[in-house]
């Protein structure tokens, strides 16, 4: 029951650095470049702390998923995969292969084919943006419907 628990604060901890640094990203670093679109080292600022986060980001991600199939395989809880009510368990493995795969194949392989900067910059800026607010707001349904779930709402 003990070492359940711990995985359980362990979970919530890599989860709060990681939805937090998106949540961040998303709604302080993108829009305060966004609004000083022009500056020609904005792009590079902004690749360096991306570069920085992914790297923290990533560790969590691996640490949320450690955590978390820890927990469903000491909760016995494989079974509830197959099951409608435990929707919001299916949404936690949703997010996390969604940003498994983000961080760990597709912005490899983009940054190897398009290099730090792009053709039209512009665009790119608007479509990042967009992309992080539709992640982040489905995290945080996940997140939101998760702690319901954790504590028998549905
Ligand atoms: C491989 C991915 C994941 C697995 C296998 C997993 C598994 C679990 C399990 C087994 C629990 C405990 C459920 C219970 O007590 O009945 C849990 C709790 C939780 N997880 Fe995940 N999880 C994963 C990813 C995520 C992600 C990506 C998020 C956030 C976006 C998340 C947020 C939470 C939250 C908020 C709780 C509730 C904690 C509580 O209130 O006690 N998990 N997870």
């Amino acid at each position: 029951m003990n070492s359940l628990t711990i995985a359980r604060a362990i979970h919530i901890v890599s989860i709060v650095i990681w939805i937090g640094g998106v949540s961040f990203v998303t709604a302080v670093i993108l829009p305060a470049i966004k609004s000083q679109y022009g500056f020609a080292q904005l792009e590079s600022i902004f690749h360096l702390i991306e570069k920085r986060f992914a790297k923290i980001a990533k560790w969590m991600v691996l640490i949320a998923g450690m955590s978390g199939f820890y927990m469903v395989d000491q909760l016995s809880a494989w079974g509830r995969f197959t099951q409608k009510q435990f929707f919001w368990m299916h949404a936690m493995v949703l997010v996390w292969l969604i940003f498994t795969l983000a961080l760990f194949i597709v912005e490899p392989i983009l940054e190897k084919r398009h290099g730090k900067h792009s053709q039209n910059p512009k665009r790119t800026l608007q479509v990042t943006l967009l992309l992080h607010v539709i992640l982040l707001t489905v995290s945080l349904v996940t997140v939101f419907i998760s702690v319901l779930g954790a504590h028998g709402i549905f």
